[in-house]
């Protein structure tokens, strides 16, 4: 358990340093980051996105704007989640980089099966998003902690 302990926080030390490029300021709190292409523009992704929060009780969708939308939700054992999805077009004109980002607010989220990689996989997924043209999802241990571990439900 020790070293399971060690490696997780190393994890996510070196992922927060890839984040602030070598700054880390927040050890404490779990979190995921993934950025996702796709052939789609922008706006509609961004309708989409906000059309799925809306839907999804245990999201409350606060600030949107074309380029970022801000949330918080709700998990099960009651415990609060602060949910990014910042968009940018690509160079291409036609599709949409997105980036979601989810940090738990306790540290001891740590072990939280990947609650964060949930966060934002079940949003992008239940949005339809994750079947649209050209989609690709980026991220790994580092940067999503749980990722390899999650079953989102
Ligand atoms: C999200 O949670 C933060 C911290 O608890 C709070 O300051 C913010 O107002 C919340 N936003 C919404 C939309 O509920
Ligand atoms: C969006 O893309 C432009 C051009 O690549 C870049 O300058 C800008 O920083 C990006 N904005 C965000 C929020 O990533
Ligand atoms: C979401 O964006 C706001 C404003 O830029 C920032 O304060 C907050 O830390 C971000 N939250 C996440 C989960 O990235
Ligand atoms: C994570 O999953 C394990 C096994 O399914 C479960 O016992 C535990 O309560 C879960 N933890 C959280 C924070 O959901």
């Amino acid at each position: 358990m020790a070293t399971r302990t060690l490696v997780v926080a190393c994890a996510l030390f070196l992922g927060l340093c890839i984040i602030t490029n070598g700054k880390p300021t927040e050890v404490t709190h779990a979190y995921c980051k993934i950025v996702w292409l796709l052939a789609v523009p922008c706006d509609q992704v961004n309708m989409a996105i906000v059309t799925q929060i809306k839907a999804m009780g245990s999201y409350k969708l606060g600030s949107a704007t074309p380029s970022l939308i801000q949330a918080n939700h709700t998990s099960a054992v009651g415990q609060i989640e602060n949910v990014n999805f910042t968009m940018n077009g690509t160079s291409m004109g036609l599709g949409c980089h997105v980036e979601g980002s989810s940090i738990s607010a306790f540290w001891y989220s740590l072990f939280d099966n990947g609650t964060n990689y949930c966060n934002l996989r079940n949003v992008i997924q239940g949005s339809g998003l994750s079947k649209a043209p050209g989609f690709v999802e980026f991220t790994n241990e580092w940067l999503c902690l749980g990722y390899g571990l999650s079953a989102c439900k």
